[in-house]
């Protein structure tokens, strides 16, 4: 007698996890955490993202537990003011971050973190697929998310855990011509118009933050974090999907696509001015109506110490339901473009949390937003 595996609960119980878009009401989220954070050592596809004049060049080692303290502190207030307005909030675990790391192919001294679970994990309806990633010392992140998964498996028998094929990432997966420390904004610019990016196209990776949800559509960048194979990875990983490839030829360091293009509703999207979507991508928008606008200004002209992205995480915002927004409390003139647009700002201050890893966006991952598949695009 064969014994069939059944769900611990009933079928009729309802799903723990669906979430198909950016906007819809959201009901249920993972908020990252800033322990053992650490500045990574260097390697061949961070080492390209690090830009020429950056305070992290050559710097690796444990972030202070000064900073962890402080960035703790913003996110568990992003947490309370997410759960004030009814959202679940689950935190992920983390490992020894610290530790070497090894495979056959590679050894790493260090890990990274787990603060931005935006790039580790990508909910699509019910399923959480862990991304391949692309950074060697982000190649066991997804450890910090299993303890949830197993649970979500638990309690929702519709679940999905899903893990995408662990890339090798031996050299054969970075271009050499990225590791010069000299190579200059304009020759970056270049690179990137070509679409010549520090990975290869020797096996699919991609980072979930490279996907932006629109109901049956999935958004993926191509750049430094996601390649060509990560992104036909998706399309046959998602039948029932349309996956678009979009690229941003004004980022000299194109990683994850949230502080870049940021959906605010449906038929409306934000665009870093300085990374506008080339016209014949804006074609497909447009098409259906959906109207594209510059975003504000970033309130700062640098980020934060040790902080790898650039002050556009200004609109990296979370959308908490088509008409309130979570936004860095100090970002006065996207607060403003928001307000004016006619919806609920929240502020949030979060610019402590940025070096490990990100804003707001970054910081957290769907795990239930309400609402079904829509097909926007028709
Ligand atoms: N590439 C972005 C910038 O520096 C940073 C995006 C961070 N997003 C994330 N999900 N970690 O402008």
């Amino acid at each position: 007698m064969f014994e069939t595996p059944k769900p611990v609960l009933g079928n009729d119980k309802p799903a723990v996890v669906k979430s198909w878009d950016e906007w819809s009401p959201l009901k249920h989220v993972i908020v990252g955490v800033a322990d053992g954070g650490m500045i990574p050592p260097g390697e061949p596809a961070l080492d390209a993202k690090v830009p020429e004049d950056s305070d992290m060049k050559g710097q690796w080692g444990p972030r202070s537990q000064e900073s962890a303290d402080k960035a703790n502190e913003q996110l568990d207030n992003f947490a309370k003011v997410l759960e004030s307005r009814g959202v679940r909030v689950d935190r992920p675990t983390p490992i020894d971050f610290s530790a070497p790391v090894s495979t056959p192919d590679w050894e790493n001294p260090s890990s990274f973190g787990c603060m931005p679970p935006r790039d580790v994990i990508l909910t699509v309806g019910k399923e959480m697929l862990e991304a391949t990633m692309s950074y060697r010392c982000r190649f066991f992140e997804y450890l910090c998310y299993r303890p949830l998964m197993q649970k979500y498996f638990e309690d929702d028998p519709h679940f999905r855990h899903t893990a995408a094929p662990k890339p090798r990432m031996s050299d054969a997966s970075y271009r050499p011509d990225y590791l010069s420390d000299q190579i200059g904004v304009e020759k970056r610019l270049k690179w990137t118009a070509e679409k010549f990016f520090v990975t290869t196209e020797e096996e699919p990776m991609f980072d979930a933050a490279d996907v932006l949800r629109f109901g049956k559509d999935l958004i993926v960048q191509h750049g430094f974090t996601t390649n060509l194979k990560g992104i036909d990875w998706l399309r046959r990983h998602y039948p029932d999907h349309r996956v678009t490839a979009v690229n941003f030829p004004g980022d000299p360091y194109p990683i994850h696509i949230d502080a870049t293009f940021t959906p605010i509703r449906p038929g409306l999207i934000i665009n870093n001015p300085e990374r506008r979507l080339p016209d014949e991508q804006r074609e497909f928008f447009h098409r259906n109506d959906w109207e594209i606008v510059d975003a504000a200004r970033p309130a700062h002209n640098t980020p934060p110490p040790l902080c790898y992205s650039s002050v556009w995480l200004s609109m990296n915002v979370l959308m908490v339901d088509e008409k309130t927004v979570c936004v860095e409390a100090s970002e006065v003139n996207q607060m403003e473009q928001f307000d004016k647009m006619g919806l609920e700002v929240l502020p949030i201050p979060f610019r402590d949390a940025y070096a490990f890893g990100g804003a707001l966006h970054c910081a957290t991952t769907d795990v239930f937003r309400e609402g079904d598949l829509v097909d926007y695009f028709p």
